[in-house]
């Protein structure tokens, strides 16, 4: 099992983070199009192409989460995705959830899909070089949510999912993601927050998954988009950090946030002082995807062969977070 504690610390040690560039089709297809680029199979592949040999890859980016499409897709170098990312020094990675879905008995809910058959497509993906994994489940906050059901229901998914991918000699990215949408405060986003993480861990226990070997990809502790109470980055960071300090097992070797929507910036700064303040053992990194892509992506679209110019965005955006990981950004780096 120190197999999988190794691939752990491999993508987060040093400050190094995670890029989430498994936007499923339809995902991707709305961020392209946002940016007036068709969604084709070649145009997906280009961009992401694009960030993965990037120099930034090496020094910055631990792990990559891919795709099924990206996993399988061949570079214009004739390479497997999989063989381009390992080159550059980092870690594939695949999401494995089929996406989340209504949930029978509480129809405002989602949950996650993708039990069936797993053990099977997690070989595969073995074999096609992955050595983590990821699966989301995803909880929203209202008077009456999450309830009881999604909270249990969905760790329940989250503990069998990575006991399968232990099994497969895999490390599991447990992503259990409170949105930020919904005029909730802060409050309630900690104490939901901490219920669900909590919650996952039980299970994850129940189902005997070694902690040593798992990533936990949460979300920060904000308001909600609607809210009008911002508090501010101290107190999101100091928040998020009893949060996790209250709910997460010591044995984790380490936290990767999702970026759920914040800036660019705004990721970094509050990542940045997380690490400021972090007194725990966690290390406390990143695995970004609109937060490590949005102006790369942006300045892309005007010209799809400015591979350089392109790269250029995202190995800032990747220095900046991983400065930030390690509690050593400043504003002043950004220009
Ligand atoms: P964002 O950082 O854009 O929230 O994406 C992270 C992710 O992987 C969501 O599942």
């Amino acid at each position: 099992m120190s197999e999988l504690n190794n691939i752990a610390l491999k993508i987060l040690n040093n400050g190094k983070g995670i890029l989430a560039a498994d936007e499923s089709t339809a995902t991707m297809t709305k961020r392209l199009e946002s940016v007036k680029v068709q969604s084709t199979a070649e145009n997906r592949l280009l961009f992401r192409e694009t960030l993965f040999s990037a120099s930034g890859m090496t020094e910055y980016i631990g792990g990559v989460i891919l795709y099924d499409e990206t996993i399988k897709q061949i570079t214009s170098k004739k390479n497997k995705i999989p063989e381009l990312i390992s080159a550059m020094g980092s870690v594939p990675g695949i999401k494995v959830d089929t996406g989340a879905k209504v949930l029978a008995g509480s129809p405002n809910e989602k949950i996650t899909e993708g039990l069936d058959g797993l053990r099977e497509r997690l070989k595969d993906y073995y074999k096609l070089g992955a050595k983590f994994t990821k699966w989301r489940g995803v909880y929203n906050i209202s008077k009456e949510h999450p309830s009881k059901l999604s909270i249990q229901s969905n760790a329940h998914a989250l503990a069998r999912y990575s006991a399968l991918v232990q099994e497969c000699n895999m490390v599991p990215i447990v992503e259990p993601e409170v949105l930020m949408d919904g005029e909730h405060s802060a409050k309630e986003c900690y104490e939901k927050t901490s219920e669900i993480i909590k919650k996952c861990f039980e299970e994850l226990i129940l189902h005997k998954v070694d902690l040593r070997g798992v990533i936990l990809k949460p979300n920060m502790i904000l308001a909600g988009n609607k809210c009008k109470n911002k508090i501010s980055n101290e107190e999101v960071a100091k928040l998020t950090l009893k949060c996790l300090k209250d709910s997460v097992p010591s044995e984790v070797p380490g936290i990767a946030f999702l970026s759920g929507g914040q800036s660019e910036i705004e990721a970094t700064e509050n990542l940045n002082l997380i690490n400021k303040y972090n007194d725990t053992n966690f290390i406390m990194s990143y695995s970004y995807g609109r937060a490590l892509q949005q102006s790369a992506l942006k300045f892309w679209s005007q010209d799809t062969n400015n591979i350089e110019g392109t790269q250029k965005i995202f190995n800032q955006r990747a220095k900046m977070n991983t400065l930030a990981a390690q509690g050593k950004w400043s504003k002043e780096l950004e220009n």
